[in-house]
């Protein structure tokens, strides 16, 4: 009986959604608990863990939103990019990051050949509008957006700005989050001469940060946002800079790691993968130059 009933309550609920344009599908938001998951599990990254929280309260306390919120994350590789998708995914879908709401382009999966962007465009164009027919409230993930082929990205601009509610969609309250290593040297250089100065990292702010950023995104010919008309028409809410992680910060997601396996005392382990990670400049050896990533392969070596 349920087999039965479950298409038809699926196609009900898919034709009530496109007519009444106030479906909330798998949407089950829980601000609060994105917001301690940011602050208690994502380390060395306050400007993240801000403008995210605030973006994200802001764009939903909206019940009207007059355009989607749009997000792009830089910054060096393992510094939590990957980790703060998933968070939103957690804390905004019912069925976390296998709710069918809630998708996912990887450029080398989903557009490897840089000769068929033509055929690209179509897809992506038809791919977004399909699915924020089904549900408004859907959320897009656009990973590595360095490989993404120069130009494909424009076709989401209609998508991104202000427009009105086409054929009883509403485009408005959809979340798109872009997410690559561009920028990363301007990051770097202003997290290193922050250091320099003897500064506190948390003294840093977006300001610092957010007019170097846009520009290298748009001269950047492999940003993914090369000359992009996002950009020119001022589409993205907030960039959202990601950090260079220092010792400390690597030190405490093995650490972390460790207790999630009942070894929470192993403090040598802690200390000897602090060791093994490469840290730049030559000069300091400030910043982790893999961020945190890999980090269980090396726990698995100093065990
Ligand atoms: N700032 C951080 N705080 C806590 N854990 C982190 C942080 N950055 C990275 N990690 C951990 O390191 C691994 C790689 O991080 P990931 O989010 O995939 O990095 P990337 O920025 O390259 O997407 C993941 O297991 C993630 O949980
Ligand atoms: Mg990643």
């Amino acid at each position: 009986f349920l087999f039965l009933l479950n298409p038809v309550c699926c196609i009900l609920q898919q034709l009530y959604c496109t007519i009444s344009d106030s479906c909330n599908c798998d949407f089950k938001p829980n601000i609060q608990d994105l917001e301690w998951d940011l602050y208690k599990n994502l380390y060395g990254q306050h400007l993240v863990q801000d403008i995210v929280s605030e973006e994200v309260a802001k764009f939903l306390q909206n019940k009207n939103p007059d355009r989607p919120l749009v997000l792009s994350f830089h910054g060096p590789s393992g510094t939590g990019k990957t980790l703060v998708s998933q968070m939103l995914g957690n804390h905004l879908y019912g069925s976390a990051m296998s709710s069918p709401h809630v998708h996912q382009f990887v450029p080398t999966l989903h557009f490897p050949s840089t000769d068929r962007v033509k055929e690209y465009k179509e897809d992506l164009k038809s791919w977004v509008q399909g699915n924020l027919t089904k549900c408004a409230r859907s959320i897009f993930f656009f990973d590595e957006m360095e490989k993404m082929p120069p130009g494909l990205i424009d076709v989401l601009e209609p998508f991104l700005g202000p427009s009105h509610v086409m054929f009883g969609t509403n485009y408005r309250k959809a979340i798109y989050v872009f997410i690559g290593t561009t920028g990363e040297e301007v990051i770097t250089r202003v997290a290193l001469e922050n250091r320099q100065a003897g500064r506190d990292r948390e003294e840093i702010k977006l300001d610092d940060l957010q007019e170097s950023l846009l520009q290298t995104l748009y001269n950047n010919s492999t940003s993914g946002f090369y000359k992009s008309r996002i950009l020119q028409e001022k589409l993205i809410t907030s960039v959202v800079p990601f950090l260079p992680l220092c010792r400390r910060h690597v030190e405490r997601c093995v650490r972390s790691q460790l207790c999630s396996e009942d070894m929470c005392s192993r403090s040598d382990v802690v200390e000897a993968v602090g060791d093994a990670v490469i840290y730049t400049p030559a000069q300091g050896r400030f910043f982790s130059t893999t961020g945190c990533k890999a980090v269980a392969a090396k726990i698995n070596l100093a065990l």
